[in-house]
Formats: structure tokens, C-alpha cells, sequence
């Protein structure tokens, strides 16, 4: 293994930090070495520094990128997606427009049901094709981790069949995936009316199955008071952490301090959305640890102005995590890039604690700080050779896809550029490989 080298960065966003999520002011410290460089040898970062420190320890035969003075930063690690259904609700879309709300059209049977239904018929071969095209999306805005719920199944064989389909994206070795079920995302057809019924049915029949065939990292519970209520939340939950999973809660999208509190008492990982929580949720997320998940595209693409109320939790010390929510109803949109520009001009992020949120702070979200968010060496070779100079442009030229190359443990995974990125080999100085 020669290994790989990546020299004339414009700048080299590291995040280079301390061990943990970033609070606070530290959200603006992005590590940014101007003008450095990077060794990669077996999909781990070695070393970091000046392309004339890079340079002089170059193993032989090791391939050199030259990133021709552009952005070079850590993949995001999108925290939050739902990437593996049928079909899509371009129709809803087109309703909202028309005045419809997302209540409206779920209670006329639209919305997620209409989802789970396509899902559901679809073969599991047609859904990881349907998820390999959107996986070249997360991978155009410069995406290397995807967390990955299930949901759109609403039965112990649907949802295995989803969570397979994640199992077979994350073994392609092209984006990374962490597995989370969300059997409780609705309640299906069959049990209408009986939610009840159907939450011990995710009890006694899918959370045991799933844990078995260690399908999901995570569970995640849709708390609204119409949809899992706080008391069969808590059941659910319960259980999960009983099995062992790690516990992430959809939390007041629609309802203040309904599942943030939830999600404060069972003490999970993260609560996300929270368009509605008060200064009371809040404290109580901020006491219990529970990193906040903020999805600024699901509100805007919603046609809502009810953004989270970001600046408070990063002034409470929270260490806030930014996410696409990548899913056919709220949030039709995979790119991060896109993400940020709204938590910019939305929710006053500014542009470095938005690129925190989305990499470092969202790594931690997952379990995986130790491994990715950041470049330093000992930590995967996940990078993105960005089409700008300064990583303000990022979320400043909306609209735009910026990602020219996608590193994924030191492999390229995508080319989205066609202009080239020259490469080249190390002579035969400096010390060989081991
Ligand atoms: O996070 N709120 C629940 N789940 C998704 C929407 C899913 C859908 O509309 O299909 C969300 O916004
Ligand atoms: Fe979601």
C-alpha cells in the first residue's frame, strides 16, 4: 500500500478539536491549514500539514492529488435520511403548492402511508436501485455518511426488507451508512385506528427480529400526540435501549415540548427537528446530553417559517447537528450544500458553526466521532475536493452541487466534475512503503 497524498489545498478545512462535539464558540474553529496538504496511507489519515512537509515524507510509489488550490474538508456525515423507498410524491408537492397542508394530504391518505404502499410492493432489488441513484446525490454535495432509517415498511417483512437494502448500499463501499430502524414512523393501514395494537407489534415481533439479524444501530420513534403518543413512545424506546440500540426521536415537528421531552427522559443520542420546542424543551434536551438534529430543508420545502430556534442551543452550550432529512414527503433534497444555505439564511447559523454541525458534530451524533467528521490523523480518509477556494462559498452559491471528487477510506467513490484533478506518482525518493 503506497498510499495517497493530497497537496496544494486552498484551504484544508481539518476540524481538528478535541475528542467530542463542538459547543458554543467552538463551532467556529474549523482547523483551516491554508494551503495544506494530507498523506492517507491504508484509508487512514496519517499526516497533516504544509504541502513542503507532506512532500518530504512521500512514500514511493504513492499517488498525488493535486487539489489545484481548492476546498478540501471532511465528507458530511448526514445524520438524518430516509433514503430507501418507492416511488416519489412530486403530486403532494404540486398539492401543497395549490394550498394543501402536509396534514391535510396525510389525512386523506397521502403523506408517508402513500409512501409505505409503493414501498412495500416494490422488490428489494428495485429499491437499492431506486437508493443507489439518490446515493450519487449525497455523494455530489460532497456527503461520505448517511445515517439511514427505515419506515417506509410498516411490517416485520417490509421494514427487514429496507433494512437489507441499507446492509447492501453500506457493503457497496461507496457511502458509508449507519442503520436505523424506524418501525414506528406511522401507523399502517391494517392497524388504522389501532396504534396501540400496532406499537406492540413493533414491540414483541420487529424490535427483537431486527436485533437479531443486527439490521439497525438505532431506533427512532415518530413522538407527535397523532402519531406515536409520548406514553407508547416511551414503551418503544424503552425496549430499543433494552436491546441494545441507540435511541433517536423525531421530536416537535408539529407540537412543542412533546417528544423532546421524550427524548430528554429515555436519554437518547439525539431528538430531531424541533421546530417547535420551547426555551423549556430545550433545557431539558440541554440537561439530559440529547444532541439537537436541526432539518431547515423539511421546513422550507414545507412552506413553513417555524425554523428551530438554533441560536439558542448553540448558546446553551448544545452541540447542534445539521441534516438534509433526505425523504420523498418533507424533504425531497439529498444535498447538504443546500442544508446549510437555509441554516445560513434562516436560522443565522453562520457559515463555520453550519459546517461543524454537518461533519464533526454529526459524526459524534452517530457514534462514529473517533472515526470520521474530522482530518486528523488516525481517522478514516473520508474527504471532498470542493469546486471553490473558501468553504463560505459552500452555503453562499446556493443551488449548486460543489463537490468535484469523494474520498471514501482514501478511495475515490465519485468523480462529479469533469474537469480534471491532475494526479500523479511519487518518484522514487523519500522512504518506501511499509
Ligand atoms: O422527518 N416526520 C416524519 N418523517 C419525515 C417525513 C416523511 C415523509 O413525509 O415521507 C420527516 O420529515
Ligand atoms: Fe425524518
Amino acid at each position: 500500500m503506497s498510499g495517497l497524498a493530497v497537496v496544494n489545498c486552498g484551504q484544508l478545512v481539518t476540524l481538528a478539536g478535541p475528542p467530542r462535539p463542538r459547543r458554543g464558540v467552538e463551532m467556529r474553529d474549523l482547523g483551516i491549514v491554508s494551503g495544506g496538504a494530507m498523506l492517507v496511507r491504508g484509508g487512514r489519515i496519517v499526516a497533516i500539514g504544509t504541502r513542503q512537509e507532506i512532500e518530504r515524507s512521500l512514500p514511493k510509489g504513492c499517488e498525488i492529488v493535486d487539489a489545484g488550490r481548492r476546498l478540501v474538508m471532511p465528507g458530511f456525515v448526514d445524520a438524518h435520511t430516509h433514503p430507501v423507498f418507492a416511488g416519489n410524491r412530486a403530486d403532494e408537492f404540486e398539492a401543497r403548492a395549490g394550498g394543501l397542508t402536509y396534514s391535510e394530504i396525510a389525512a386523506r391518505g397521502g403523506g408517508i402511508l402513500s409512501t409505505v404502499r409503493k414501498t412495500r410492493a416494490a422488490a428489494e432489488d428495485a429499491l437499492l436501485q431506486a437508493a443507489l441513484r439518490y446515493a450519487e446525490w449525497f455523494l455530489r454535495s460532497g456527503t461520505t455518511t448517511v445515517e439511514a432509517k427505515s419506515g417506509y415498511g410498516l411490517s416485520l417483512e417490509a421494514e427487514l426488507k429496507i433494512l437489507r437494502v441499507i446492509d447492501r448500499l453500506n457493503a457497496g463501499r461507496r457511502l458509508r451508512y449507519v442503520p436505523t430502524f424506524l418501525g414506528a414512523h406511522e401507523t399502517p393501514d391494517e392497524f388504522r385506528g389501532r396504534t396501540e395494537d400496532y406499537a406492540a407489534c413493533v414491540i414483541n415481533e420487529m424490535l427483537p427480529r431486527i436485533a437479531a439479524e443486527r439490521l439497525a444501530e438505532y431506533c427512532d420513534v415518530f413522538c407527535e400526540p397523532q402519531v406515536f403518543p409520548a406514553p407508547l413512545a416511551r414503551r418503544i424506546l424503552s425496549e430499543a435501549r433494552r436491546l441494545g440500540f441507540g435511541i433517536r426521536v423525531h421530536a416537535d415537528q408539529f407540537t412543542a415540548d412533546y417528544g423532546s421531552l421524550v427524548a430528554a427522559e429515555a436519554g437518547a443520542a439525539t431528538a430531531d427537528h424541533l421546530e417547535f420546542t420551547t426555551a423549556a424543551g430545550l433545557e431539558a434536551l440541554a440537561a439530559a446530553g440529547v444532541q439537537p438534529v436541526l432539518l431547515p430543508a423539511a421546513v422550507y420545502n414545507l412552506g413553513s417559517t417555524y425554523y428551530p430556534n438554533a441560536r439558542r442551543m448553540i448558546e446553551l452550550g448544545m452541540p447542534v447537528v445539521l441534516a438534509t432529512d433526505f425523504n420523498p414527503g418533507s424533504a425531497p433534497a439529498a444535498s447538504m450544500t443546500m442544508t446549510l444555505s437555509i441554516a445560513c439564511t434562516q436560522m443565522k447559523m453562520t457559515p463555520a458553526e453550519a459546517i461543524t454541525a454537518s461533519t464533526v458534530n454529526a459524526a459524534w451524533s452517530l457514534n462514529r466521532g473517533d472515526e470520521i467528521g474530522s482530518l486528523e490523523p488516525g481517522k478514516l480518509a473520508d474527504f471532498v475536493i470542493h469546486d471553490c477556494g473558501d468553504y463560505r462559498e459552500l452555503p453562499y452559491f446556493f443551488g449548486r452541487e460543489t463537490a468535484v471528487a469523494a474520498y471514501v477510506g482514501g478511495v475515490c467513490a465519485a468523480r462529479c466534475d469533469s474537469r480534471p484533478i491532475s494526479t500523479y506518482t511519487a518518484p522514487g525518493r523519500g522512504p518506501t512503503a511499509q
